[in-house]
């Protein structure tokens, strides 16, 4: 967090922003559906290719600022295990994108001490790519700074049969297979993201108001902000604009919020309540 207020300067138009965000509640984990890549292109009445393109200036920033903000894990969606069904055309140019960003990025994310990890069927991606994302995670994976999680050819429903699949496997591993049961720790503790924190903020831009198969269990409690700006044009305001928000949400997890946290009846009428004799 000083690291970003030290970058900004007084005279910078982001330093309210970020000096309104409070250190002490920050989200450990923001993950976010980079959406709306095709509409910005549409709008200039360009090919969808040039607003995946558009698209990576906002990753570079938003690495940026989380790590500086001192966050500790970041999950970008950037491909789905749906996104196949797109024109050739567009799939081979993400690849090619994905790749520009590894070779020019290593550098920058090794200097801020940034770890990348992948997360998805990684096996389906073309050889060439999948190489070069395991040599950047092999390289960064010593890093102890922020966690980049690149979400590529994920998805969350593939991702539960994965960690089912790895859970079940373990256990007949351990000679227990007969009597092996699910339950959440053995599904969490397979999952790709196991051992991180949960998100506690999910981002999505371009206004769309759904999920599309992102982190189905991780996301049971996380905080969402959607945001109609379209992915290119996502900035560091944005960005801290969201943390904001997210830090002005009570979240009750189930229960009550402190603040309304007084007892709303004595347990004489909680009894009577029980019983069903009164309502009151
Ligand atoms: C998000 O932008 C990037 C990917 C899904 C790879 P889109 O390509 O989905 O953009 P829209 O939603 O069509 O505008
Ligand atoms: C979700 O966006 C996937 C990524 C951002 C990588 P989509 O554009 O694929 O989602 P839908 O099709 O609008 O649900
Ligand atoms: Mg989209």
């Amino acid at each position: 967090m000083k690291d970003l207020l030290a970058t900004l300067g007084p005279n910078d138009p982001d330093w309210e922003l970020a000096r309104a965000i409070d250190a002490n509640r920050l989200p450990a984990h923001i993950a976010i559906i980079m959406d709306g890549n095709g509409r910005w292109a549409n709008r200039r009445s360009l090919p969808r290719v040039a607003g995946h393109r558009a698209g990576v200036g906002p990753v570079r920033s938003t690495v940026e600022t989380c790590a500086r903000l001192g966050i500790q894990v970041l999950t970008l969606y950037a491909f789905s295990v749906e996104n196949w069904k797109r024109p050739r055309a567009e799939v081979d140019t993400l690849w090619r994108l994905l790749g520009f960003y590894l070779r020019k990025e290593l550098p920058e994310l090794q200097s801020n001490d940034i770890r990348l990890k992948a997360i998805g069927r990684l096996e389906a991606l073309p050889d060439g790519v999948r190489r070069q994302l395991e040599d950047v995670v092999a390289a960064t994976k010593r890093n102890r700074g922020l966690l980049v999680n690149l979400a590529i050819n994920y998805g969350g429903r593939a991702e539960l049969v994965d960690a089912m699949n790895a859970a079940l496997d373990r256990a007949r591993a351990r000679g227990e297979a007969d009597t092996f049961r699910f339950d959440e720790r053995s599904i969490s503790e397979n999952l790709y993201t196991a051992g991180h924190p949960e998100p506690d903020l999910l981002i999505r831009t371009s206004g769309e108001l759904r999920v599309s198969n992102f982190l189905l269990w991780q996301i049971a409690y996380a905080e969402f902000f959607v945001t109609d700006t379209l992915w290119p044009d996502f900035t560091r305001s944005d960005l801290l604009k969201a943390i904001l928000a997210y830090q002005a949400r009570d979240r009750r997890y189930g229960g009550l919020s402190p603040s309304l946290d007084t007892p709303v009846a004595s347990a004489g009428e909680v009894q009577v309540e029980a019983a069903g004799a009164v309502f009151r």
